[in-house]
């Protein structure tokens, strides 16, 4: 027991370090100076079905606590894909998390990334900062990962602004707020995007 706490603990520290490492290579595509906390990242993951019988898309998946939290919903590793921008990260994804389908590269690439793949996933969960981007690409990039998606289905984003980082566009999405995760650091703010059903 006490092992296993430590084991755990060591895991945390090394994540930790690792992020930290990377935001001081690239603060701005990092986007933060702490993984997501476990309890922003459960709450992220609770929108997955895990009955839908649909792969599950990640996109910006850092040190991978959301990619665990995600795992821990009942998704098989095989089906879920998840895409990382830095080479660091990816290395130590691969690592950690054996068997989930990650890729490394551009998020606002994904065609480039997924190829000709045209199945649907169930849901997106995304970390990637898109404060640091310009709207124009933050729409372009919701677009895209809302048609990968059934109509109904959530892209879910983490941020840590006031507001949806994306334009409220109810013409062609709807945008609702679903938690302020307070157990984070800092405090982050989770949106959700749908097509109309
Ligand atoms: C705020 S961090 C969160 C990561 C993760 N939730 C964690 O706690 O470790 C944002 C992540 O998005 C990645 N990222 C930034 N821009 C990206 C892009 N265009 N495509 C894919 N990933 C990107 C960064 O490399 C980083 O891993």
């Amino acid at each position: 027991m006490v092992f296993r706490l430590k084991e755990r603990l060591g895991k945390k520290l090394e994540e930790e370090v690792q992020f930290f490492k990377c935001w001081q290579k690239d603060k701005k595509g990092v986007g933060a100076l702490m993984p997501t906390s476990i309890h922003a990242a459960r709450r992220m993951a609770s929108v997955v079905n895990p009955h839908s019988g649909l792969p599950v898309l990640e996109i910006g998946a850092g040190t991978g606590v959301i990619t665990r939290a995600i795992l821990e919903r009942g998704i098989k590793p095989h089906r879920l894909t998840s895409v990382e921008y830095s080479k660091d990260f990816y290395d130590g994804l691969v690592r950690r998390f054996p068997g989930v389908d990650f890729r490394l590269g551009n998020a606002f690439a994904l065609e480039e990334i997924l190829g000709e793949r045209r199945e649907k996933f169930d849901c997106v969960i995304s970390a990637v900062p898109m404060l640091s981007f310009p709207m124009q690409q933050r729409l372009t990039l919701l677009e895209d990962l809302l048609a990968r998606i059934p109509a109904g289905r959530p892209v879910i984003q983490i941020t840590y602004g006031l507001l949806s980082p994306v334009l409220k566009m109810p013409d062609r999405y709807i945008v609702s707020h679903y938690d302020f995760v307070v157990r984070n650091v800092p405090p982050a703010q989770l949106w959700t995007y749908r097509r109309a059903v």
